[in-house]
């Protein structure tokens, strides 16, 4: 059989705003264990949790100082040993976050750096040069705005590619490769069933610290010949890693976050002896367009079969504004969003779900300047709004903030009308989004075992897409602005659809359906 990271869909907990247990307005590790059964209910198969360890939260955890414990704003390691223990129980792998291109600058090894001299073994461990005169070493920019360079007392500079708080490891350092190994052992032996690597495309700089050239941005999809991203170099990293992964028993995983343009490059991450998976941003990126889905999808199918890898598909995560705004907004956002849906979980390979997408949450987007956290925000002095507004604390029950999330407020403000989209309200209406997921998820589960993993495109109309996915299982998605027929190669009963239609062979504008044809099961 199949490993289950082929196939899986995979729910991201953005820990912070889950649930909260303690009653401090931030989610915790025990607010995520107690909503345990929504999950597995939900039907998916795995967690992916954003980062929970000590950290000051320069940049929401992905500034560690600690890698083996729990900041006690999540927990303790305690709770997190007991999460693993029942995500198990209630039949859910988990994936933790593995934040390896920077450490907080909080992290010992950084404090002894700036304690110590140029050239110490200390500063070998970071990426500490001399400036070019009163300039910095070279002209690299930080994803977050702003130089990737900070200068130190004794004149030295550093380099972060996020913020001045996440100083860059420099991985050709014995030191660093060991630590890491060791870190990747203390989180396999307490039965983690694999790890997000965080900025996978970063590890490896060109060592001559060449300028970035015309057209060499930091942020966005990396293009080949850039002298810090998708460096060959750092492919070596990820082979020693498997090899590790690999002599554990029950199928751990590895899934990059790896921001490249060309799925070709991507693809190269995911040889036999690298990762498993990686996120699929192409599909992210499309706009709600045919054309533009049909290519993302093909795209990605081709560079992931010539190194035998599943593909993954992701529509939000913690760092893009959520879909269902990005779609368009209000009502067509949300059709668009539940036809995105059935699309994403009829694809061959695995699948994210972010927190809040199967409540169809949209991208709160008038958040209050002095609330916003996200150094986006503070570095680009506001130009960037940032990524907080898909970060609000998660909607559960009642009506009125904190809608359930825990007792003592929420670290960013809910919006009232929220209390439309609680997990409660939802519960109990059939038409509702978090209905739709659970009722595609339970399809999808039994069609997994079925299915390999093809998928063959059928004569459709212009704006529509058409595929059988697994023998007698076909996906119908009309992303045009007009009714539209479903092709005649579609045969059997509808299975599910994410709008209501008027008669079962029109799909209406902006609708997806699935359909299932009797003598093939
Ligand atoms: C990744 C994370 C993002 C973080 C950045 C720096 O892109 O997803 O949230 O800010 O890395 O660690």
């Amino acid at each position: 059989m199949d490993p289950w990271w082929r196939h899986a869909v995979i729910y991201q907990v953005y820990v912070r705003s889950f649930a909260d247990s303690g009653g401090d307005g931030i989610g915790d590790l025990p607010g995520v264990r107690s909503r345990l059964p929504y999950l597995r209910d939900l039907g998916v198969d795995a967690l992916w949790l954003n980062p929970f360890y000590p950290s000051p939260q320069a940049d929401a955890g992905y500034d560690v100082s600690d890698y083996r414990d729990v900041d006690p704003r999540f927990g303790t390691l305690a709770d997190a040993e007991a999460l693993i223990e029942d995500a198990h129980a209630h039949g859910l792998r988990l994936i933790f976050d593995l934040v390896p291109n920077h450490t907080s600058d909080q992290h010992p090894w950084f404090q002894a750096a700036l304690a110590a001299k140029p050239g110490s073994r200390e500063r070998a461990r970071y990426l500490f040069r001399d400036g070019r005169g009163a300039l910095p070493p070279n002209n690299w920019r930080s994803a977050f705005g702003g130089r990737a360079w900070t200068q130190v007392a004794d004149g030295q500079w550093y380099l972060h590619l996020f913020a001045p708080q996440q100083p860059d490891l420099d991985w050709t350092n014995e030191d660093v490769r060991a630590e890491f190994r060791s870190i990747l052992r203390f989180w396999l032996d307490r039965g983690v069933d694999g790890f997000r690597i965080d900025v996978a495309h970063g590890l490896a700089k060109d060592p001559a610290m060449t300028d970035l050239g015309h057209g060499q941005a930091t942020s966005g999809p990396a293009v080949e010949g850039h002298p810090h991203w998708d460096l060959d170099e750092v492919h070596d990293v990820y082979r020693d890693w498997r090899a590790i992964s690999d002599t554990y028993a029950g199928d751990r995983t590895f899934v990059g976050e790896v921001w490249v343009a060309d799925p070709t490059r991507l693809a190269r991450y995911l040889r036999p002896d690298e990762l498993h998976t990686a996120f699929n941003f192409t599909f992210l990126l499309a706009p709600w367009d045919a054309k533009a889905l049909r290519e993302a999808i093909d795209e990605s199918l081709r560079a992931m079969s010539e190194v035998g890898a599943p593909a993954t598909w992701v529509l939000s995560n913690h760092d893009v504004i959520r879909h269902v705004t990005r779609y368009g907004g209000g009502a067509t956002g949300r059709r668009r969003a539940r036809a995105a849906a059935l699309l994403m979980l009829a694809l061959p390979g695995g699948a994210y779900v972010y927190q809040g997408e199967e409540l169809g949450l949209p991208e709160v987007e008038d958040l209050p300047a002095d609330l916003r956290q996200d150094p986006t925000f503070w570095r680009t002095k506001g130009a960037d709004p940032g990524r907080d507004g898909c970060r609000v604390p998660l909607p559960w029950s009642g009506t009125e903030p904190p809608f359930g999330f825990g007792s003592g407020g929420t670290w960013l403000p809910q919006p009232p009308d929220w209390s439309g989209l609680t997990v409660e309200r939802q519960s109990a209406d059939p038409a509702s989004m978090l209905s739709l997921y659970r009722t595609a998820l339970r399809h999808r589960a039994a069609l997994t075992a079925l299915s390999p993993g093809t998928l063959t495109w059928l004569p459709a109309a212009e704006n529509v897409l058409a595929f059988e996915r697994a023998p007698g299982f076909f996906c119908v998605v009309n992303a045009g602005e007009r009714p539209a027929a479903i092709p005649p190669a579609v045969p059997g009963e509808l299975l599910l659809a994410s709008d209501p239609l008027t008669d079962s062979r029109t799909l209406p504008p902006a609708t997806a359906a699935w359909y299932r044809a009797e003598a093939t099961t």
